[in-house]
């Protein structure tokens, strides 16, 4: 939904959006216009949402605070080890009836230092996973998670973090506090190659700062589910069409660079938890019951 689209409403109480839709104060004045009561995010991060806005207008905004963390956190390691050991590139290779290791060399895993940007659910789930593989586990969070102290995780300063971590993943929401959380200072403290995972937000990453990063090495593996402007092309083909954003071109250039398109939700049973709490928070509405999952200001 966005500016132009939501004109096309009439005669609505409830509309249910995702991630990419621009829910800025025009869009929510126009909803108003329209009779619209609840704004139901059929996702998590609700930075999208002109919260003030929608108290303005007094329409209720709802989400799915947590439908399954581990899709998130299990795409975050799928693409920690597709750009370690190469399997993409192994794919094409031997379909192409090259079996050459040349340039698939990869690092155990075991004993390298994981710093996770982000304890709640996800960064919880994907510490428990990064433990298995026998990682040395930083972790900065500004509520710390006493569940993860308890099993041997070491919440570090952010410093720390950026400083020690041989990979580093983020699993905090976009907020003004961790808005370009990556950026020229954080990258200029980073070990030599070390490895960036991202699946929260596209803007907690200073894109630009990043691809100098790769351009000079510093940054030597990134893999990237969310991008700063994906919301002129994520959820769409444009394979005939120009691609005019040319840092995600830039991005796509690198072969140390691996970027999906916002799928670290998409699993089967992620997306019927969020049918099933969009459909329950909708109910509890017309009920007129407590709303649980409200997102407020
Ligand atoms: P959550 O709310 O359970 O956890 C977020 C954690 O970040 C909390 O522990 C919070 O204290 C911490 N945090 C807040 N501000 C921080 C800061 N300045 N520095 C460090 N930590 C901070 O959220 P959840 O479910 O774990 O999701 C995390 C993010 O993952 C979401 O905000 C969303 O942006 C992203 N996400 C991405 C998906 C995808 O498909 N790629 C799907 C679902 C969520």
């Amino acid at each position: 939904m966005n500016e132009k689209t939501v004109t096309l409403l009439i005669d609505v109480n409830a509309v249910c959006v995702f991630v990419n839709d621009q829910i800025n104060r025009t869009v929510i004045q126009k909803l108003a216009e329209r009779g619209v009561k609840i704004i139901a995010l059929r996702c998590a991060g609700f930075n999208h949402v002109e919260l003030a806005a929608a108290k303005e207008f007094n329409i209720k905004v709802v989400h799915v605070p947590a439908y399954s963390p581990h899709a998130v956190a299990e795409h975050a390691i799928a693409m920690m080890m597709t750009l370690n050991r190469k399997t993409h590139k192994a794919y094409n290779r031997v379909r192409d009836q090259n079996f050459s290791l040349n340039g698939l060399l990869g690092f155990d895993l075991h004993g390298k230092t994981v710093g996770v940007i982000g304890t709640g659910n996800i960064g919880q789930v994907f510490c428990q996973i990064m433990t298995g593989f026998g990682c040395k586990i930083l972790a900065y969070d500004v509520h710390p998670n006493e569940a993860l102290t308890a099993v041997g995780i070491r919440y570090v300063p952010l410093a720390e973090i950026f400083t020690q971590a041989d990979i580093i993943s983020l699993h905090c929401p976009l907020n003004e506090s961790t808005r370009y959380l990556i950026n020229d200072e954080s990258v200029q403290q980073m070990k030599k190659g070390v490895m960036l995972i991202n699946t929260s937000r596209g803007a907690l990453i200073d894109t630009r700062t990043v691809i100098h990063a790769l351009k000079s090495g510093v940054i030597g593996l990134l893999g990237i589910d969310v991008y700063e402007q994906e919301e002129k092309l994520f959820f769409r083909d444009l394979s005939e069409k120009i691609i005019k954003d040319d840092m995600i071109s830039r991005l796509s250039s690198f072969p140390n660079v691996l970027i999906t398109a916002h799928q670290g939700f998409f699993t089967q049973e992620a997306l019927t938890q969020i049918a099933l709490t969009t459909l329950a928070t909708l109910k509890s509405y017309e009920q007129g019951d407590v709303l649980q999952n409200e997102v407020k200001l």
